[in-house]
């Protein structure tokens, strides 16, 4: 049995007003894409597609005039770094294992390279899943940050998402059993 669910991620007032800044369609397919390369990456998928919902909640709205100024976004940006402690703060307010909070965290922190000196890296498979989930769902002109779906329409695609981690996760306790 998870401690905490999707749902309660996307009920929490924080996740509305956070995630629906960067995109809550977006979130929820990064969501959907981290839990189908979890399994591939032999990542825990509940660890994976909380993760990807959460990876863009730390964005701010670098708006000049009522657009979206990318120049002023690309200068100053640090929702990796913004996104990772309010994801923990949150994850951990909701009753979430602390271990999960923090690979969760770094997930985010990571997810993109814009926070990282130039160089190799090793990435963990969930850092790694959490990176090609975004990169799964992003279109050109970053149309990905702005494609709408109504709030019943969103709240039932979680509810089936949650579902789906049950069943995986209780299929994986009966093949140990
Ligand atoms: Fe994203």
């Amino acid at each position: 049995m998870r401690k905490v669910t999707l749902a309660n991620i996307y009920n929490h007032r924080i996740t509305q007003k956070y995630v629906r800044r960067s995109g809550m369609a977006h979130a929820i397919a990064v969501a959907y894409h981290a839990f189908d390369l979890a399994k591939e990456y032999g990542v825990n998928p509940d660890v994976a597609a909380k993760a990807g919902f959460l990876h863009d909640i730390g964005h701010y709205e670098w708006y000049s005039d009522g657009e979206w100024d990318y120049q002023r976004y690309r200068d100053y940006d640090i929702h990796p770094i913004k996104g990772a402690e309010r994801a923990h703060k949150l994850l951990v307010r909701l009753g979430e294992d602390k271990h999960a909070a923090k690979e969760i965290a770094h997930a985010i922190l990571l997810h993109t390279d814009s926070v990282l000196p130039e160089g190799k890296f090793h990435f963990s498979p969930l850092q790694k899943v959490v990176h090609l989930a975004d990169e799964s769902d992003k279109q050109p002109g970053d149309q990905h940050h702005y494609q709408r779906i109504d709030k019943k329409k969103e709240l039932s695609l979680i509810q089936e998402l949650d579902r789906k981690i049950d069943d995986y996760l209780s299929s994986k306790v009966m093949e140990q059993g």
